[in-house]
């Protein structure tokens, strides 16, 4: 039973009232299908402001804005190319959110500046409730980044959230519960805004089921100079615990791998998924555990490079990578 006054259920009642609270300005961090974000109404600059301090998130790095419709994302965006229609028609509601030329309503606050806003409509029920809710009273869209502390993993349950961001809400933000995220990634981020469509950040909409869509993909870009996507910064993603892909763990190490292989003696095993998707559903909540009981740290076994099995490989060796640097 949870205990904190941020806990909120996902009762009719209660997405209501998440909703009302949203339109008032205050915080409500939600459950989708990917990971669980930290929404603010995406109209309203200084609800948005205190996300990034929450966060502690630069203030130029853009927003996602949630919608529950092709109509209501209209209100936000100027120009949506034929591929993207097409990609939306495929793979919305659903993990995937696409890169488009923004229109005056979605201000510099949203977007940091740039001329793009990101826009995603989630499968999530709880989050299309939300945000059904909140367009009845008259919101137009939901701006929700990860509900993490800025470079952190990406919380997958309420109680993560919890974990990562309480002490910094105020006393009428909330946290709906709606147990633990599908998917367990972040959605697919796909540039829309040239001829072709670009992807920015790998995720459950793999490439061969955007290829399958619209053909002509180009491939994975790292860094697109003009686009700051976060994900593509070096740190992040990490845990405290430090990541070391494949290999035999040893005594005191973390162990985090497909089912087929076996635990090491001595080594703490942390996950052993059955395949791909289970792999991603199981992945940050390994790294928080990793982190809860001070494993020093942990080896991953890297899946297969299929379906969402690339995106997995991308966050792990961010993960990875991230720890660098850090003493
Ligand atoms: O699955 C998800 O996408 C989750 C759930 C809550 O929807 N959200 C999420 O948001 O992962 P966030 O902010 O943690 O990651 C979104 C990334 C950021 O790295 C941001 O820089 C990038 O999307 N982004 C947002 N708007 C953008 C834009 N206009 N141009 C380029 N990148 C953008
Ligand atoms: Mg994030």
């Amino acid at each position: 039973m949870k205990t904190s006054k941020f806990f909120s259920g996902s009762s009719a009642e209660d997405i209501d009232r998440a909703a009302k609270s949203l339109f008032e300005g205050n915080l409500v961090a939600f459950p989708t299908e990917t990971v669980y974000g930290l929404g603010a109404d995406a109209s309203n600059e200084d609800a948005v402001k205190r996300i990034y301090q929450v966060k502690d998130r630069p203030v130029d790095h853009p927003l996602i804005v949630h919608v529950n419709s092709m109509q209501a994302m209209g209100h936000w965006v100027s120009s949506v190319p034929e591929y993207a229609t097409e990609l939306a028609r495929v793979y919305w509601p659903g993990p995937m959110t696409l890169i488009l030329k923004r229109s005056c309503l979605a201000k510099d606050f949203i977007t940091g500046h740039q001329d793009t806003v990101g826009i995603r409509i989630p499968g999530h029920p709880i989050a299309l409730a939300l945000l059904d809710a909140f367009s009845n009273l008259g919101g137009h869209g939901i701006a929700a980044p990860s509900a993490n502390k800025f470079g952190q993993v990406s919380p997958t349950s309420a109680d993560a959230v919890f974990e990562e961001i309480s002490q910094k809400l105020g006393s009428t933000d909330l946290i709906l519960d709606g147990g633990e995220c599908d998917i367990g990634i972040e959605s697919t981020i796909i540039d829309c805004t040239t001829e072709n469509p670009i992807l920015l950040r790998p995720g459950a909409i793999s490439v061969g089921m955007i290829q399958d869509s619209v053909g002509n993909l180009l491939e994975y870009e790292k860094s697109n100079t003009s686009v700051r996507t976060s994900g593509s910064f070096e740190r992040h993603y990490s845990p405290r615990c430090k990541i070391i892909i494949g290999g035999t763990p040893v005594e005191g190490e973390g162990y985090f791998a497909m089912i087929e292989y076996e635990t090491p003696k001595d080594v703490i095993r942390l996950g052993s998924p059955r395949n791909a998707d289970e792999f991603a559903h199981l992945l940050y909540k390994s790294f928080r555990r990793a982190d809860q009981i001070g494993l020093k740290s942990m080896v991953v076994e890297l899946p297969t490079t299929d379906g969402i099995g690339f995106a997995i490989r991308d966050r792990i060796l961010k993960a990875a990578n991230g720890r660098h640097d850090i003493p």
